[in-house]
């Protein structure tokens, strides 16, 4: 290496994105992302389909990545990949993928939990993006994850509350499509929503304990309000796909902040960070930053592409994990299920 910054190299796959970054003391200095657009096709994700792509689009965005970073792969210091959690499948193709190469250029292989990046790309260094500092509350919301997670340190984290069936992602997605909204729906009811009537119906919210979520009941109870009124009305959703909308999102937002502050209340922590591919819902938005003027919170809300699924955050958690010499060997194993 010519300089003193190490390099490392990012790679995500636990989904439906093939992502990779190349990440310098903090700072990204690419992220590219390809997003499987055959699973629009079926409604959701197929994860036979998502492996295929995984391994067609691999080699191609990594090589994007490094172009864009402007260096090559033998100025590298670490190679970072998602572990878990996630689909089997799509994690085989990006674990198997980084293994090959630290074997081949010699370097430290880093594991990285998809979870913990979420939370710790609140430490990417960017404009408008400030970290939280420690501890601090994260809620990770998005299509396959729902948590309210205790954050003590980097890597000293505990989950705290957590969904006991659907993630909100699936809420807004199955809801969306019981509208006939194609997938994934949940961009789409936010942007009808913006234009609703947010108190013209309602829906329940289901009950469990104080930090938990259940999102399975909102699409049983959408589904038979459609049906309801379809029956009275063939043209009701049509009619009013504006107010339904906002009525969904309304609901869904004032349980996630209802959890938010139990959180809040049960811990005594004040600072709140969102990260996942909800915390990009206008609501969701709206509400955590009301939060901070009504409630007396500092919170936090990462740029739009760190939110998503995306590699450079599990850059910065194979930076975090360089820094400390926290390697894992080659008989590592990618693993679905994957906790803290
Ligand atoms: O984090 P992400 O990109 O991938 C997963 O790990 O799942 O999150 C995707 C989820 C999908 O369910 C999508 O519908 C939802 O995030 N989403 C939204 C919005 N943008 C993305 N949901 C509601 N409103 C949005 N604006
Ligand atoms: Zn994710």
């Amino acid at each position: 290496m010519s300089d003193n910054k190490s390099y490392i190299l990012g790679i995500e796959s636990s989904c439906d994105d093939t992502g990779a970054a190349v990440i310098a003391n903090g700072r990204v200095l690419s992220n590219v992302v390809a997003t499987q657009e055959i699973h629009r096709e079926y409604g959701g994700v197929v994860p036979e389909l998502a492996s295929r792509a995984h391994q067609q689009n691999i080699v191609p965005v990594v090589h994007q990545a490094l172009r864009i970073a402007n260096i090559d792969k033998n100025q590298l210091s670490a190679i970072a990949f998602t572990r878990g959690p996630g689909l089997m499948g799509s994690l085989l193709v990006g674990t198997s993928f980084a293994k090959s190469l630290a074997l081949g250029l010699q370097l430290p292989l880093i594991e990285v939990n998809h979870m913990q990046a979420h939370i710790l790309a609140h430490f990417i260094k960017a404009e408008s993006q400030s970290a939280p500092s420690f501890p601090f509350l994260a809620m990770t919301i998005s299509g396959g994850h729902t948590q309210i997670v205790k954050v003590t340190d980097y890597f000293d984290m505990e989950v705290i509350g957590e969904t006991l069936d659907d993630a909100v992602g699936e809420a807004f997605d199955k809801s969306a499509k019981l509208l006939g909204l194609p997938y994934p729906g949940g961009p789409l009811l936010d942007k009808y929503a913006q234009q609703g009537d947010s108190k013209r119906f309602a829906f329940p919210k289901p009950k469990v304990s104080p930090l938990d979520f259940s999102f399975s009941g909102l699409k049983t109870a959408v589904l038979y309000f459609i049906e309801k009124e379809t029956k009275a009305n063939p043209n009701f959703v049509a009619e009013n796909i504006n107010d339904i909308c906002a009525s969904i999102q309304f609901t869904i937002v004032d349980y996630l902040m209802d959890k938010l502050k139990n959180a809040v209340e049960a811990t005594g922590i004040t600072q709140v960070a969102i990260g996942g591919g909800v915390s990009a819902n206008s609501g969701v938005r709206n509400a955590i930053k009301e939060a901070q003027e009504g409630y007396g919170w500092t919170t936090y809300i990462p740029k739009f592409e760190y939110c998503t699924d995306n590699a450079a955050m599990i850059a910065m958690v194979g930076q975090l994990k360089y820094e400390r010499n926290d390697f894992s060997s080659q008989a590592i194993a990618a693993t679905p299920r994957m906790k803290f």
